[in-house]
């Protein structure tokens, strides 16, 4: 990434005037154009495939990315208040340096190339690949330049230009800020699973008119289709692609008969994802399209294994790049989106899996997803012509990277896996217990009422069957509800750790949850494509498969997670007989969701897409504010080797949970607080003489947010 120093060439006592005075040197602007107002509009000739998104903001910085179909010669950020009055041909000439503007900042921008974008017949495009050209690159380059010297608080006008010869493309006007401070108010978006649909654009633009500036969008997966597609995330001809209606440059008829362009939203806050299902390309070797690759994900273990056996004549030189290169043509990548993006990372999962401090919040991302697989079900395996979650089709039993091998998991939540024991480390670290507000988003949640949610998020049992000379002659997959590794292994932790909320998506509907620990679930994905509440409320139910599956696995009705569904707590929706709905599975409605880190509500709205001049209106409401635990330890110790030495903690009277003493990582002792108060023992030999500074940590409860100090101990020899 190339990026120059930012130099803040405002006019003294002026920063905030719109400033158009040229610097004397170098050139003068001779353009009659007449001054433009700030505008959301592109200018030039130069077509830019996006307007210009932020990024991974940290204290004083912020990335833009933008992204062109041409390589272009120059790309740059312009930063301040002058920007917005640049005619075509100034913007030409400052992105070139031969024209200072005071009020003008210019940053560069480093490019690349996304490596794994194609088109194929699947594309809506006017011009498109015919299904014998099968899957044809495209190429799309990515611009992103670090503007520098930002205030919290502090919103700064920028746009993006780019050139190529003699064309030059400019985006509209919008503003960049870094991240919050803490305390600062914001608020956040939550949505997940726009996948290019039809009533997508109208979800969007209501949520913007009706909640007005967003500062931050969490977004818990599934924003395309298919992740390989360029066309999905930038120019999809329904008007729906990804980027065009988070930047209010969309444009498609909704259910209702209006067309809704989404809103300019990304262009001025900073979108933080999870890993959907829809971001996860599945094989691409030997693949004629794009869906069928998509829906041909091999798990990596067996890409490993064929690789192995035939490595000979694969990689006959041993190149470990084109080693990775043959797994992830023959596996599955999420290469596309972390092209895309720019987004914090962890040492084990990358992009994938992170955490990160956003103001007054620490949001968590997790790669909770799987491959998603049709409902068949054939008992007798000679009759099986699909491939499915229950089995595999009786032609691909022969071929390993053929098999479906069920739905999949992408990457385990299991306990002892990397991603869960990255997590242990993230749960217990100081970022997250000293944030006011722990977020978490995934797009597949160990609670909810979907259709997705069955069978289990569970690694499948592959059982073969054989006929009475032992040939195989069947593979089925069987889920069982003990294995749900997201109840089972992750929910506890993240309960234990006092995390507010986690918000998921896959199954498009609107539910919540609440554990007694006070831990809020929240599914409040793309309604208006509803994929279908299951309850008795809705007289929907899941196909459950016949015998031989063990049918106790396979729930028909209700939430495998065992909490009950949350009425809204404003205007549910309505049966019928008017019983009030505890989910929201209508396509007559869209629904949103808004975090306000400054009251510490989460605030759904619904809007009824009928009356399509009718306002979005408050369907349900929750406070996520806990009081501070206010955790105090006495400073110093005085522990005599070879007796246990007692004392007393004090926090918050409400507080209920477990208070620990850690030295290091090294679990010394624990005690329950009580009454304002928690009595923690150091063990007679538990330290070596000398001076240690321990740690007591609160973890946090239902009202209570989690908290830590530290106590130093001068080990005095025996007596
Ligand atoms: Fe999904």
């Amino acid at each position: 990434m190339r990026v120059t120093t930012l130099r803040r060439a405002l006019v003294p006592g002026s920063a905030l005037a719109l400033t158009l005075a040229l610097v004397p040197a170098a050139f003068v602007a001779t353009d009659p154009t007449p001054a433009a107002a700030a505008t959301s509009q592109r200018v030039g000739s130069l077509p830019l495939l996006t307007d210009p998104f932020l990024q991974s903001p940290g204290t004083a910085s912020v990335n833009v990315v933008w992204m062109t179909q041409a390589r272009g010669d120059r790309h740059v950020v312009l930063v301040g208040d002058g920007v917005a009055s640049l005619s075509e041909r100034e913007l030409r000439l400052v992105a070139d340096g031969s024209l200072k503007v005071r009020g003008v900042q210019v940053v560069a921008a480093g490019s690349s190339r996304l490596s794994r974008v194609a088109e194929d017949s699947g594309s809506q495009l006017a011009v498109k690949p015919t299904p014998a050209e099968g899957i044809v690159d495209r190429e799309v380059w990515r611009h992103e330049a670090v503007v520098k010297g930002l205030k919290a608080g502090t919103k700064v006008p920028y746009r993006v230009v780019s050139r190529a010869g003699s064309e030059t493309g400019a985006s509209g006007t919008f503003r960049l800020q870094p991240l919050p401070r803490k305390g600062q108010a914001q608020k956040i978006l939550l949505t997940s699973d726009h996948q290019a649909m039809i009533n997508t654009p109208a979800n969007l633009q209501v949520a913007a008119e009706t909640v007005g500036d967003i500062d931050a969008v969490f977004m818990a997966g599934d924003l395309v289709n298919i992740p390989d597609r360029a066309s999905e995330w930038f120019d999809d001809a329904r008007g729906s692609a990804f980027f065009p209606v988070l930047q209010g440059r969309g444009g498609r008829t909704a259910t209702n008969g209006r067309v809704y362009q989404g809103a300019p939203i990304v262009q001025n806050a900073p979108i933080y994802p999870a890993v959907g299902n829809h971001e996860v390309q599945g094989r691409r070797d030997g693949q004629t399209s794009l869906n069928t690759s998509y829906n041909a994900p091999v798990p990596k273990d067996v890409a490993e294994r064929v690789y192995e056996e035939r490595k000979a004549e694969l990689n006959p030189t041993g190149n470990p790049k084109v080693k990775a290169q043959w797994i992830e043509d023959n596996s599955f990548s999420t290469t596309t989106y972390e092209e895309i993006f720019t987004l914090p990372e962890s040492r084990s999962g990358g992009e994938t899996y992170w955490a990160t401090t956003i103001g007054d919040v620490r949001l968590v991302s997790l790669y909770s997803t799987r491959i998603w697989r049709g409902t068949g079900a054939t008992a007798n395996p000679a009759n099986r012509t699909a491939i499915t979650r229950y089995h595999e089709s009786k032609a691909s039993l022969s071929d390993p990277l053929a098999q479906g091998y069920g739905e999949h998991v992408f990457e385990s939540l299991e306990e002892g896996s990397e991603q869960l024991e990255w997590l242990e480390g993230e749960l217990d670290s100081r970022e997250f217990r000293q944030a006011k507000y722990q977020v978490v988003i995934m797009h597949e949640g160990p609670q909810g009422l979907g259709d997705n949610v069955m069978p289990v998020f569970a690694d499948p049992e592959r059982i073969e069957e054989r006929d009475a000379a032992g040939e195989l002659v069947g593979v089925r997959y069987e889920y069982r509800t003990e294995d749900n590794m997201l109840v089972r292994d992750l929910q506890p932790l993240l309960e234990d750790a006092g995390v507010d909320l986690v918000h998921n998506g896959h199954s498009h509907l609107w539910n919540r949850f609440a554990s007694e620990s006070g831990t809020n679930y929240l599914e409040t994905s793309n309604t208006g494509n509803s994929y279908g509440a299951y309850h008795p409320l809705s007289g929907r139910s899941r196909p459950v498969p016949p015998a031989p599956w063990d049918a106790s696995n396979y729930l028909a009705q209700g939430n495998p997670g065992g909490l009950q569904a949350v009425l809204p707590t404003v205007a549910p929706l309505r049966a019928t007989d008017g019983t009030p709905l505890p989910f929201v599975q209508s396509n007559d409605h869209v629904v949103f969701t808004v975090l306000d880190t400054g009251t510490g509500d989460v605030t759904s709205y619904v809007k009824d897409m009928r009356t399509p001049d009718s306002k979005a209106v408050v369907l349900d409401v929750f406070g996520l504010d806990r009081v501070d635990a206010d955790l105090d330890a006495p400073q110093l110790l005085r522990h005599t080797l070879g007796a246990d030495s007692s004392f007393d903690v004090t926090l918050h009277p409400g507080a209920t949970g477990e208070v620990r003493l850690l030295d290091g990582d090294r679990l010394l002792d624990t005690a329950t607080a009580s009454g304002g108060r928690a009595r923690l023992t150091l063990g007679a030999d538990d330290l070596v003489r000398g001076n240690h500074t321990l740690r007591v940590v609160f973890a946090g409860d239902a009202a209570t947010l989690g908290d830590e100090d530290e106590v130093r101990v001068t080990v005095l020899k025996r007596r």
